[in-house]
């Protein structure tokens, strides 16, 4: 009798995100979001320098580069682009940076075969100063359906700490979007200061920043001791691991953990992510970031220069290989099995039935790495496929090997 009980209220339970669910489900009932987005975002290159013509030519190169073809497909528009209000209160591009309008804008990314997303703040005013949708949810939500808009990134400068004063901030532009009659994703921009995990999903969000902006650093020299000190210190890529990989429970098909923007490629580039010790990072280390995001499920907004990129930041964003991890349907973020002063490794099952694993070594030195599949709950034998050297490089119960300092492995394991 206990037992059913229990299972009445298990199923209860579910019953009830079910209806949460419902509320971030595309107009055809699929669900929206169903693996993290990609795509390139404007900010760390330009800041809010942006303009119609620089994004055109953004969106030419991501179809030029490759970058379309292996999955990035938005074009992500952030702070910036904003021109006030008109005499009914409808938002307005700046008519200098764009001419043309952002639905001749949206019209000509689309015609590329890509989405098109923009930024807005659950305040009156955006973190660069810009207007913003706080109180206006509905109808900016109509505008940006009318533009062809495919995304909203949410910001939450200017607005109240509460957790529950976000919760209604979000939720009320998530209910405009359902409401605009257009698919539009929900990105939940308030970087893990009101636990966002918790319920993020359950306001309509299809991800969520889990930490302070990154910046194009390695890690901060000093130890960070709580989330909140990353936004006066800047986030480095083991800053924003090691705050976020406690919630991959929360994690899955339309609901996400936003690491924030990838860095590769920026090489310690002037702007937002040079600020705050963001002096450049090693290819290396770039590559661990690719690993890291892909395995922990974040969405991928590349910010490089996808107009000049070199061989090295190609190899890194461009591999396929690892973008299927990210991208894989059954959306199970990875766990991390092993944590300590050297070594992280990460562990995640895959739709076929296959696993893929990330071993990072945090440290200062090249390690040797002695890892028994049956330590990270892998009870068999797999065969081993290096998905950076792209080649099979071992069969058995475990792999030991060389991993340079700050450099992450990823393996695809399949049982034989
Ligand atoms: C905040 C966000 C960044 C970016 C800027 C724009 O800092 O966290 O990702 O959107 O605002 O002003």
């Amino acid at each position: 009798m206990k037992k059913q009980i229990l299972s009445l209220f298990v199923i209860a339970l579910c019953l009830g995100n079910g209806s949460v669910e419902a509320q971030s489900k595309s107009i055809d009932g699929s669900i929206l979001s169903p693996t993290p987005p990609m795509g390139w975002m404007t900010w760390n290159y330009f800041a809010d320098n942006i303009n119609e013509k620089d994004i055109r030519e953004m969106a030419d190169a991501m179809v030029s580069s490759g970058m379309l073809a292996a999955g990035y497909d938005h074009m992500f528009i952030d702070d910036g682009w904003q021109g006030g209000r008109d005499n009914k209160n409808n938002m307005i591009p700046d008519p200098v940076k764009f001419p043309s309008g952002i639905k001749a804008l949206a019209d000509y990314v689309h015609s590329k075969g890509l989405k098109i997303g923009i930024y807005s703040d659950a305040a009156p005013l955006t973190c660069a100063g810009y207007t913003a949708s706080l109180n206006f949810e509905e109808q900016d939500a109509k505008t940006f359906a009318s533009w062809g808009i495919d995304y909203l990134k949410y910001d939450y400068c200017g607005a109240p700490d509460d957790m529950e004063i976000a919760k209604t901030r979000y939720k009320k532009m998530a209910d405009a979007l359902r409401k605009s009659g257009r698919d539009i994703a929900f990105g939940i921009c308030e970087w893990g200061d009101r636990k966002p995990w918790l319920w993020a999903g359950q306001v309509g969000g299809q991800l969520w920043r889990t930490t302070a902006d990154v910046r194009d650093k390695w890690k901060n020299t000093k130890a960070v001791k709580t989330r909140g000190e990353l936004h006066s210190v800047g986030a480095g890529i083991l800053d924003i691991v090691d705050y976020s990989h406690d919630y991959a429970s929360y994690a899955g098909p339309g609901h996400w953990n936003d690491l924030d923007m990838l860095v590769v490629g920026l090489y310690g580039k002037e702007g937002p992510s040079g600020a705050l010790g963001g002096v450049g990072c090693t290819d290396t280390e770039y590559q661990s970031q690719m690993s890291l995001w892909s395995i922990m499920n974040s969405p991928l907004a590349a910010t490089n220069d996808v107009r000049n990129m070199n061989v090295e930041t190609k190899r890194i964003l461009l591999n396929k290989e690892v973008i299927a991890i990210n991208q894989d349907a059954l959306g199970k973020q990875a766990v991390c099995k092993i944590k300590n002063d050297t070594w992280n490794v990460f562990v995640r099952p895959l739709a076929n039935g296959d696993f893929a694993i990330a071993i990072l070594n945090r440290s200062e030195a090249t390690q040797n790495a002695k890892i028994n599949f049956a330590e990270l709950g892998l009870n068999a034998s797999f065969e081993i496929r290096d998905l950076w050297e792209h080649k099979v490089v071992g069969k058995g119960k475990k792999w030991n090997g060389k991993v340079k300092s700050h450099e992450t492995k990823m393996f695809r394991l399949k049982k034989i």
